[in-house]
């Protein structure tokens, strides 16, 4: 079975039929092309799949096309170049291998979209759904620091 869905996507509108599980997730790299989202564990631990859906940032692994339907989504690709996470993110080391950069930007984006400068325990409590293998985290951290204009 499927069932028709309309939604925004970094601005552009989507339509199609989607059997109503498919995970957006797997629409956003497969039939948008939007590869920058990544899989990690696949099961809501991670957050290396983070989008956001109206603003709220959300596991994309977890969210059934059919919970979409009428709504936009931003990817990482759905960003402004110019936005300062990037910047960021590359001067202070806050990604290494980099599975876990998208969701940890959209993270620090959905945050400073809520807080414009963010203490440590903020960014660390918005960050707590996004797990880094490489970095230790303070690289993540500084980067966030550096991109709300509190320094590294
Ligand atoms: S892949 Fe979605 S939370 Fe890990
Ligand atoms: S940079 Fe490798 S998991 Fe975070």
């Amino acid at each position: 079975m499927t069932i028709p869905c309309r939604f925004i996507v970094n601005g552009s509108a989507v339509s199609g039929s989607f059997p109503p599980m498919r995970r957006l997730l797997d629409v956003l790299r497969g039939e948008c092309g939007l590869t920058a989202t990544k899989e990690g564990c696949g099961e809501g631990e991670c957050g290396s799949c983070a989008v956001l859906l109206d603003d709220t940032l959300v596991n994309s692994c977890l969210v059934p096309i059919a919970d979409v339907n009428g709504r936009e989504v931003t990817t990482l690709e759905g960003l402004p170049k110019d936005d300062p996470l990037f910047a960021a993110f590359a001067a202070t080391g806050g990604t290494q291998c980099g599975i876990c950069t998208p969701g940890m930007i959209m993270a620090a984006r959905a945050l400073l979209n809520d807080c414009l400068r963010p203490d440590l325990s903020q960014t660390r409590e918005a960050l707590s759904g996004n797990l880094c293998r490489c970095t230790g985290y303070g690289g993540i951290y500084a980067a966030i620091r550096t991109a709300s204009g509190q320094g590294e």
